[in-house]
């Protein structure tokens, strides 16, 4: 995710820019640049790559002689990772300067505007609209602020930006929705930036900006002001922690970190894709006529996002009336897969990357087979090499184990499946308008598992288990899915034996192992189902198991009388469901793996990004 590092001063700038860059490489890019205001006004220098060329450009920050500027790192989403691309982003007029962290939902809009307007556009950004449009607004009225100001009520979806303009050589705003910024207090000059460690060599005075939040300053001055435009007093807060620790965000893993993140995450994956209550998935090209052709649909990944084609396949089919197969990436290549036009391949990925995932892609396109790539990185080559991709706006994902990857490869699933009933004409206006509201809901609820009350509940089950050598994870329906993931969380990062079965199918050989204290974790979440998994709870109870369930809250009652220990989560749609369900077994089994002393972030023998087949 994007990193913004601003500075107003008495110091060289672009020194302690570059220096702040490197703080915030934790969380990934593939470009970066700075602009300074130097003697003869706005420079901007901006290289793709990792940092250090852009530090060989402008030899170290000596090149660019000035007192204030602004730096990024980018990761890219609206474009490849490219010198235009990088930011920061200079409008036509050569006035304003921008740097900016998250996703200008409405950029299109605004930009065919703009484009008529007579702007012209070098990049295929989103943040270049945003450096435009606050020239367009300055050039009507020359007051920078005011141009901010209005610029900002045009624009939709979330922000970090820093921007500088040529007639004000000491000045920079500030101003954030939905993605972080902090602005820091220091003696020999003010900053701005996402993250603490940027800046903390400078200052441990900061305070975090909220939604709306505007910081107007220069070396020696600040002035705050809220989304109404009325000045407020913001006070500085001392951080007391290491650099160490504030690279994560102040968590103690960067998977605690990610587990929080989900909630956003998600959002930022729907959001731009949901207009007027309805999906609009500009990014696929699939038309009705090509839908109603469709034999069958396969979902080819690894790991986890194998996972969530299992779920995919419960809920593409039972929506879609089409024949959904998830396929292990690693077999799908020597199964002799049917594949025709009338083939769609569904590829998912975090990193993009994955060997064994884009070989699989190869084969299908080789057979004729449209592919459709559900993927994070942008730019990586699963990402190129697909007809159709539907990026997940996840960030990095730093921690080995997914986490919210994971939930955004939901997240694109759910959006996929209701458009593509809806073009299919197999789902109801009522069902469409119900799923998509509580698709909407869903950060919410995920917010509330991630309350500290749940937080400490699961690290007392956690406690309670942590001991244990063998672990099964039983459910029915989507829940099974769930179940996969879940232990497959608990085998990465916690290194315990552990299988998920289908409940129905634990009698069938399985529950040959289980003994007295052999930990079981039920899931029961599917309403027609709660009555069939009780059974085969009691069964393993019979036998000894030691049952943790997770259930809905609703069935607080019930559940007591089959296990002694539960947890529960909020109900949504049911085939929505494993989106709060998968998040109390990630910290379930993070809190299982921290109290065995395993190394979270980094499991034994796994790698992030799997490149050999
Ligand atoms: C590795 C990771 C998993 C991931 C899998 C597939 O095993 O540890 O978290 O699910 O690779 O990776 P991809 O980048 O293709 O999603």
């Amino acid at each position: 995710m994007c990193g913004i590092v601003g500075y107003a001063g008495k110091e060289q700038a672009a020194p302690i820019l570059l220096d702040g860059l490197s703080k915030l490489e934790y969380r990934g890019y593939d470009s970066a640049g700075v602009c300074i205001y130097t003697q003869d006004g706005l420079k901007v220098a901006k290289a793709k790559g990792r940092l250090q060329n852009l530090s060989d450009m402008i030899d170290g920050g000596a090149a660019l002689h000035g007192n204030i500027g602004i730096g990024h790192t980018r990761w890219a989403t609206h474009g490849a990772p490219s010198d235009e691309n990088s930011h920061p982003h200079m409008a036509d007029g050569g006035k304003i300067v921008v740097v900016h962290n998250g996703i200008i939902e409405n950029y299109l809009q605004l930009k065919e505007k703009l484009i008529r307007l007579g702007k012209t556009f070098k990049s295929e950004t989103d943040t270049e609209v945003v450096a435009n449009l606050v020239e367009y607004y300055y050039e009507d009225c020359h007051n920078f602020f005011a141009a901010v100001r209005q610029a900002i009520s045009r624009i939709e979806g979330s922000y970090a930006l820093a921007i500088v303009c040529a007639d004000f050589p000491t000045t920079m705003i500030a101003v954030k929705k939905d993605s972080p910024l902090i602005f820091g207090f220091g003696k020999n000059g003010n900053f701005v930036a996402s993250d603490v460690p940027a800046i903390l060599k400078y200052t441990r005075e900061v305070c975090y900006l909220n939604d709306g939040d505007m910081a107007v300053f220069s070396g020696d001055k600040v002035r705050f002001f809220n989304t109404a435009g009325d000045e407020i007093t913001k006070e500085p807060e001392h951080i007391t922690w290491e650099i160490d620790a504030a690279e994560k965000g102040g968590y103690k893993h960067f998977m605690l970190k990610e587990i929080f993140e989900q909630p956003r995450a998600f959002r930022d994956t729907i959001s731009p894709r949901i207009k007027d209550g309805r999906v609009c998935l500009d990014d696929v090209s699939l038309t009705a006529d090509y839908l109603k052709g469709l034999k069958k649909i396969y979902i080819v990944a690894c790991g986890s996002a194998y996972y969530v084609g299992c779920l995919g396949k419960y809920i593409l089919e039972k929506y879609c009336r089409i024949p959904v197969e998830p396929v292990l990436a690693s077999e799908f290549r020597y199964s002799s897969p049917v594949l025709g036009q009338d083939t769609l391949v569904v590829i998912i990925s975090q990193s993009g990357e994955t060997a064994d995932t884009l070989a699989a892609l190869r084969e299908a396109k080789s057979h004729g087979a449209r592919t459709l790539a559900i993927v994070n990185v942008v730019g990586s080559a699963i990402s190129k090499a697909a007809d159709d991709v539907i990026y997940t706006w996840a960030g990095p994902e730093i921690a080995v184990a997914t986490t919210k990857a994971y939930s955004t490869q939901l997240a694109v699933v759910y959006l996929m499946t209701l458009h593509f009933a809806d073009l299919l004409g197999t789902i109801s206006q009522e069902e469409y308008n119900a799923i998509l509201g509580a698709v909407q809901q869903l950060p919410e609820q995920m917010q509330e598992i991630l309350s500290p009350e749940n937080i400490a509940e699961i690290q007392y089950y956690a406690s309670k288990y942590f001991s244990h050598k063998d672990a099964f994870f039983i459910g029915r329906n989507v829940d099974s899915a769930v179940c996969l993931e879940g232990s497959l969380k608990l085998k990465e990062i916690a290194y315990i034996h552990s299988e998920a079965y289908a409940a129905g199918e634990l009698k069938h050989g399985p529950i040959s192992l289980i003994e007295q204290g052999t930990m079981v974790f039920t899931l029961a979440t599917v309403p027609e189902l709660f009555d069939k998994t009780m059974s085969n709870v009691k069964e393993v109870r019979a036998r000894g198991a030691s049952v943790l369930a997770l259930t809905l809250q609703r069935y607080k009652e019930e559940i007591a009388k089959t296990v002694d220990n539960a947890l529960f989560v909020p109900e949504t749609h049911p085939m929505l469901q494993p989106s709060l369900t998968v998040l109390p077994l990630q910290i379930f089994a993070y809190y299982i793996a921290v109290m065995r002393g395993c190394d979270v972030d980094k499991p034994r023998n796994l790698a992030k990004s799997v490149t050999v087949e």
